[in-house]
């Protein structure tokens, strides 16, 4: 019989690192979920966790209301890992002392591992690390029965243990990319001190969703999904299919902001090659109403989501039994619309989040909530999909719509479609494609003068995007070679009228964001 499986319960107190700590668990091999900080205790027993990890977040443990957790989970006799907000909390519930840092730490630090430490098993006694902070306090006294058990200049306790309950407190970071021997630091906590064995996978994933789909369906119920031929939503209707078979039906909605050929792929992959029920709806006339003269982004990703919806609502009316709505949401979409569970900062809408209408008809189904993208595609890999869809650079749910700034006419969106086309095409030619996260145009209301022939131009500019990007959460610009860009910046101007300059955004994420809208 297969062993129960094993659970890390994260509390989240509102980091924008939570969902990177559920992922560099679940990369090891361990089922995580994460749950707001002030979960009931009997939730939290009933989950059975294996450890519980206490989240960042943006508070000071002595602000009003600062967030705090049961006492009682110090006595389950689970282990817990504190990180950040969560150490600092964890030592001042436990009777240490935390105190107000006279600067702000704020970045790359070095940590000298001090004491053996189950967290630093397989460190020697002096490692120095490189390490990612983020704090404004700081633990001055640990609580009794805690060790050092590594420090900072500015931080002395960086990292601090109590055997005894195996209670452990991290000043820094070690679930982001920057911190050195992270994943062998949660790897510590997860293996030598909660003792799991790291048998979950992406395939106990999909047979997770697909059991859950089936129980929130039921015997007879019927699924609508939006299909947009991108990763994510592709990623669902495979889950879908694999879950409830013909009870699934697709829908693909023309909203006049799509890529250059896109409604045919989808239809080819989907309704030819896979067999679903595939419904293509033409909605360009009425999206591009409700978008006529709006040129806010918030307005526009609400205005579309709810486009979306209404259309949705419309198609699944006429199928017999359609109750519910199945999405692509993923976590990043998630943590950047709302504060979804636990209390972090509100970046943009995204459509099929911050967008629903208030008064929704179907219930919404979306199972990779959790998930980032490149998850998903190992998600979509393991569910059969060929690897020339799931390779697709991601696009948003708002479409051409974020990347056409101005005014929304579908004269500005034929040229931007037709540049974004050249974009792809140049970048697959010169074999970048599959190391580039995303790579597309960006058109602007702004017009700049050149010289054409022996005539005067005066038309509008258009910029080049491309990021490197592990999860979209953050991201670089990529030094994409002159010669492509050169060769992209010719194609444009000679092929597509409307365009008199081309750029080169250079910007990364933070500070900017990968869409312009
Ligand atoms: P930003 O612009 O927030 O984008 O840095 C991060 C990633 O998310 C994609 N994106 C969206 N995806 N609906 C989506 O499904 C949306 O509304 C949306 N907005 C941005 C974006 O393309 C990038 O990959």
């Amino acid at each position: 019989m297969a062993e129960p499986r094993e659970t890390i319960l994260i509390l989240d107190f509102g980091s924008q690192y939570t969902q990177l700590i559920a992922r560099r668990v679940r990369e090891q091999g361990v089922y995580s979920e994460i749950h707001p900080y002030n979960l009931p205790l009997e939730q939290v027993r009933a989950l059975a966790p294996r450890g519980i990890i206490l989240s960042g977040g943006p508070s000071s443990v002595y602000a009003e209301g600062a967030p705090t957790i049961s006492p009682e989970l110090y006595t389950l006799g689970v282990p817990i890992l504190g990180i950040c907000y969560g150490a600092q909390i964890t030592a001042h519930q436990l009777g240490g002392s935390v105190e107000a840092a006279d600067d702000h730490e704020y970045g790359r630090a070095r940590v000298s591992v001090r004491v053996a430490s189950d967290l630093f098993h397989g460190f020697s006694g002096d490692s120095e690390l490189s390490v990612w902070m983020s704090h404004s306090d700081r633990v001055e006294a640990l609580p009794p029965g805690f060790h050092l058990a590594a420090e900072t200049p500015n931080a002395p306790a960086a990292a601090f243990s109590d055997p005894e309950r195996q209670i452990h407190g991290l000043q820094f970071h070690p679930e982001v990319a920057h911190t050195e021997r992270g994943a062998e630091i949660i790897g510590n906590f997860l293996f030598r001190i909660c003792g799991c064995r790291g048998d979950w996978s992406m395939a106990s994933f999909a047979d997770e969703a697909v059991a859950e789909i089936r129980r929130r369906v039921g015997e007879g119920g019927r699924v609508v999904c939006g299909l947009s031929g991108g990763v994510d939503s592709s990623v669902v209707a495979a889950l879908l299919h694999r879950a409830i078979g013909e009870r699934l039906t697709c829908i693909f909605v023309d909203n006049g902001l799509l890529r250059a050929g896109e409604r045919e792929l989808v239809a080819t992959v989907f309704r030819d090659h896979f067999g679903v029920d595939l419904r293509v709806v033409n909605a360009a006339d009425r999206f591009l109403a409700a978008l006529e003269g709006v040129t806010d982004p918030e307005v526009k990703r609400k205005r579309i989501g709810n486009e979306f919806i209404y259309v949705f609502e419309e198609e699944a009316a006429g199928i017999e039994g359609a109750k519910f709505l199945a999405q692509g949401t993923l976590y990043p979409d998630v943590i950047e619309s709302v504060s979804a569970k636990g209390p972090s900062a509100v970046i943009k809408s995204h459509h099929n989040v911050g967008g629903l209408p208030e008064r929704m008809k179907l219930e919404l189904i979306e199972p990779l909530r959790e998930l980032f993208k490149d998850e998903v595609r190992e998600l979509g890999a393991e569910l059969g999909l060929p690897a020339h869809l799931l390779g697709r650079h991601p696009f948003p749910g708002p479409g051409l719509a974020v990347r056409c700034l101005g005014d929304l006419t579908r004269e500005r969106l034929e040229v931007l479609r037709a540049a974004d086309a050249i974009v792809e095409q140049e970048i697959r030619a010169a074999g970048l494609y599959d190391s580039i996260w995303q790579a597309f145009g960006v058109l602007l209301p702004v017009r700049s003068v050149g010289v054409m022939g022996d005539a005067r131009t005066y038309a509008e500019v258009f910029a080049i995007r491309a990021v490197s990007s592990r999860d979209g959460m953050t991201a670089d610009w990529s030094p994409v070679p002159y010669d492509v860009l050169g060769q992209i910046s010719s194609r444009v101007i000679n092929e597509v009228r409307g365009i008199g300059r081309v750029v080169y955004d250079v910007t990364s994420k933070p500070p900017g964001t990968i869409e312009w809208e």
